[in-house]
């Protein structure tokens, strides 16, 4: 039987770990994977996370399952966390997910059974797993533009274009915040008029927030998922504490439907709960308990948040960093984009035969639509890659 089997395309960004961890070159730059890096190249276990899981060690007193839908109090810490008050908790029910990505392949497939003939709009360019689980669970899909080449910033008028053809019953998957692969986001007052269009379309928001705490501040980051939770009876939101917990292996997620009333949410709990339990039964539970532990304590919480601030405000320094020193070697304006983009990631806007150059000539990897993780750089590497950057003509 496994003979039928053919090959499955390789991820893009996953493929180039191999490829880096491969280069015998003691100069090569790792801009590909989203993984936080601090100066010396690591990806450290945050602060808050050691002392929590010191703490679940010392009082755990049992492994034995949690529910389906995991650990209640995640869910609330989670529900706090991204949504604040902006929309009455009662109405959102909320399973634990391994991971973002388990939030997101859960709220296709709930998608499926609510609106199996639904569109799934998503951002042209968007995370490329966006697409392949969509294609995977063999669902309609539509692109909208997002990205303007021309300003790297968001093409809004494309965007709102585009969207303008969505049919009643449709869904849109929006990034929450820092857009992936591009860095551009939209404005408070452009997320309005997202939020109108979304309204005269009668189609269904499907927010993948995944770096809440990485663009302007936690709060900050939430505040177009805020807006878009109070704006509507049914939203979907999947959030990943991968990134902000810096919990990546660990594997925690959630995935929260917004329903009208309360009659909606429990029935929409109990489909979430028998989704978990086709695809894995019970979600992952440490990870979710590190971060209710650390959201739940004042102490721990106020630590986290610290070195939060720090990982962000890092980024936002060698943004500014690479856009100086652009500015410098090129003597012009036409890199001050990367200071404006938020997030990990920043679209180069250059073409996959540069993103090849620069990776055979300089050792700088970066997926090959030119996003760069700018959390895989250090104040030791900007110039390196500025430098490349300029010598290859891009
Ligand atoms: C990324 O976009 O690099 C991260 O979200 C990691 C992944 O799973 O692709």
């Amino acid at each position: 039987m496994l003979e039928k089997l053919s090959a499955q395309p390789a991820d893009k960004i996953l493929a180039l770990v191999a490829a880096y961890r491969e280069d015998p070159r003691d100069t090569k730059v790792d801009l590909g994977v989203g993984v936080y890096k601090d100066a010396s190249g690591n990806t450290p276990v945050m602060r808050a996370v050691k002392e929590a899981e010191r703490r679940i060690m010392a009082d755990q007193t049992t492994k034995a399952y949690t529910g389906l839908a995991g650990d209640p109090a995640f869910g609330n810490a989670m529900k706090d966390l991204v949504l604040d008050d902006a929309v009455d908790h009662a109405r959102v029910a909320a399973v634990a997910t391994p991971g973002g990505t388990g939030a997101i392949r859960q709220a296709l497939e709930l998608i499926k059974m609510a609106a199996p003939g639904a569109t799934i709009w998503f951002s042209d360019p968007t995370w490329p797993n966006h697409p392949s689980i969509i294609n995977y669970l063999g669902m309609k899909s539509q692109t909208y533009r997002y990205f303007d080449p021309a300003t790297r910033g968001v093409d809004y008028v494309g965007m709102l274009t585009d969207l303008g053809a969505m049919l009643p019953g449709d869904v849109v998957l929006l990034h929450g915040c820092c857009h992936n692969p591009t860095g551009a986001n939209l404005t408070l007052a452009q997320w309005d008029g997202v939020i109108k269009l979304i309204k005269e379309k009668s189609a269904m928001p499907f927010i993948d927030i995944a770096y809440q705490g990485f663009g302007d501040g936690l709060d900050e980051d939430a505040q177009a998922t805020r807006k878009i939770a109070s704006s509507f009876d049914n939203v979907l939101i999947a959030a990943s504490c991968s990134k902000n917990f810096g919990i990546y292996r660990e594997r925690t997620g959630i995935l929260m439907a917004v329903a009208k009333d309360a009659d909606q949410q429990a029935l929409t709990q109990q489909n979430l709960a028998f989704l978990n339990r086709q695809n894995y039964s019970f979600p992952p539970d440490h990870g979710a308990r590190v971060v209710s532990t650390i959201l739940g304590d004042p102490d721990l919480r106020a630590d986290w948040e610290a070195e939060l601030e720090e990982t962000r405000n890092g980024m936002l320094e060698l943004r500014q960093q690479l856009a100086d020193e652009l500015r410098r070697l090129s003597n012009s304006d036409r890199f001050d984009f990367l200071a404006d983009h938020r997030g990990m990631f920043s679209r180069l806007g250059t073409t996959p035969e540069m993103v090849e150059k620069l990776r055979a000539e300089h050792g700088i990897y970066m997926v090959g639509d030119s996003r760069m993780n700018i959390a895989g750089l250090n104040a030791k590497t900007v110039p390196i890659l500025a430098r490349a950057i300029i010598d290859a003509g891009i």
